[in-house]
């Protein structure tokens, strides 16, 4: 079967990607590195009220909407699903309940279809996302990941091959950023509140000195969110006034410049002249204003994923299908949902 799949191969094949490993339900069409559709219905606003992610709804929800978000994405491409070359979806990690929805569906789709399917790595789809938004990049590149499981910074030496300069000791920084909204008294998720809250505030909340003090690529989260939580009670405790916008910006620039500068770094010890960037954090405005400004200075290029394919999606799982579609590797039917893979 995988040998009648590599013989047909196109060069700008067709790809359905479909995506449910945790809140959000989408499916994407991509037609090379074109894309034609990019889809998504969210439980996000159910789950807000639980202050994170109810896997039994997430299931639910992906039951309930994964066949509507798929017509919708052949449909608003102009596509009939027999023109397909190839569905793309994520395996991995995510919560099981909810991969188990989307995976089934899809090799229900490539089997009735006769095409090849391609179980694809969810953080290797956030770092695939830059691929759709500039048909020219190629590696070798510097990447910053950074979502809600995962912060690293990445050398890119072939779109199948990474190199971890280094990452969290602890916390993922999207984690981080849920935490302090948390402490904050803001809802789930916490990252885009925490920079709304933070573009009324000013950095004048001292912070820990020891995420600069790490070395090499690797830093830490779990000091700078102990030390917020202590800032916090100490001065309800003593009856002081603060600001929430004061910590909320002092927290988003400690959490924030350390990985701007770490991605240059790497970029400029490597000797690569382009850097990317993937994962929700990357959705944070003021991060792409500073990555975007210590690029110019270095004379890096920097390429990053539109904001709403920062955040989970499948137009990136699509964009990651046709790396994996363009090495032959295509998955067996007998694939199984993992609740965690390693990036490689
Ligand atoms: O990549 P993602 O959608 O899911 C994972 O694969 O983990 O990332 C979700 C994380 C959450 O922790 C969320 O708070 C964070 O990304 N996030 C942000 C922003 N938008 C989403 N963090 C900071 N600023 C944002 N604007
Ligand atoms: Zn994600």
């Amino acid at each position: 079967m995988r040998d009648s799949f590599l013989l047909s191969m196109k060069k700008s094949p067709l790809i359905l990607g479909i995506e449910s490993s945790c809140d959000e339900t989408a499916a994407a069409v991509i037609r090379g590195r074109t894309l034609l559709s990019d889809e998504i219905i969210s439980s996000a606003s159910l789950q807000a009220k639980y202050g994170g992610v109810v896997p039994e709804i997430a299931s639910r929800v992906h039951s309930d909407a994964v066949d509507e978000v798929v017509r919708r994405a052949l449909c608003s491409a102009d596509v009939k699903k027999e023109e397909l070359d190839a569905v793309a979806v994520t395996y991995g990690a995510g919560l099981l309940g909810a991969l188990l929805v989307g995976l089934s569906f899809a090799k229900g789709f490539a089997y009735g279809l006769n095409i090849p399917l391609i179980g694809v790595n969810h953080i290797r789809g956030h770092l695939a996302a830059c691929y759709l938004e500039d048909e020219t990049l190629a590696p070798p590149f510097m990447t910053l990941l950074a979502s809600g499981g995962h912060t690293a910074i990445l050398y890119t030496e072939t779109p199948t091959k990474f190199e971890v300069l280094g990452g969290t000791l602890d916390d993922a920084a999207g984690e981080a950023f849920d935490k302090v909204a948390r402490v904050l008294g803001l809802p789930y998720p916490g990252g885009p509140h925490v920079e709304q809250l933070a573009r009324e505030g000013k950095n004048v909340v001292p912070m820990p000195k020891m995420l600069k003090g790490l070395g090499g690529y690797d830093f830490s989260y779990s000091g700078l969110k102990t030390h917020i939580i202590n800032y916090v009670h100490t001065k309800e405790q003593k009856g002081e006034a603060w600001s929430k916008a004061d910590v909320a910006a002092s927290f988003q620039s400690a959490a924030l410049d350390i990985l701007v500068e770490k991605t240059v770094e790497g970029a400029l010890e490597r000797h690569v002249r382009t850097v990317t960037a993937g994962g929700g954090v990357v959705a944070n405005g003021y991060l792409r204003e500073r990555l975007q400004s210590a690029c110019s200075r270095a004379g890096l290029k920097l390429v990053l994923p539109e904001k709403r394919r920062c955040t989970d999606n499948a137009a990136m799982i699509a964009a990651e299908g046709l790396i994996e579609y363009e090495a032959g590797n295509f998955s067996p039917l007998s694939l199984n949902a993992c609740a965690s893979i390693p990036l490689r």
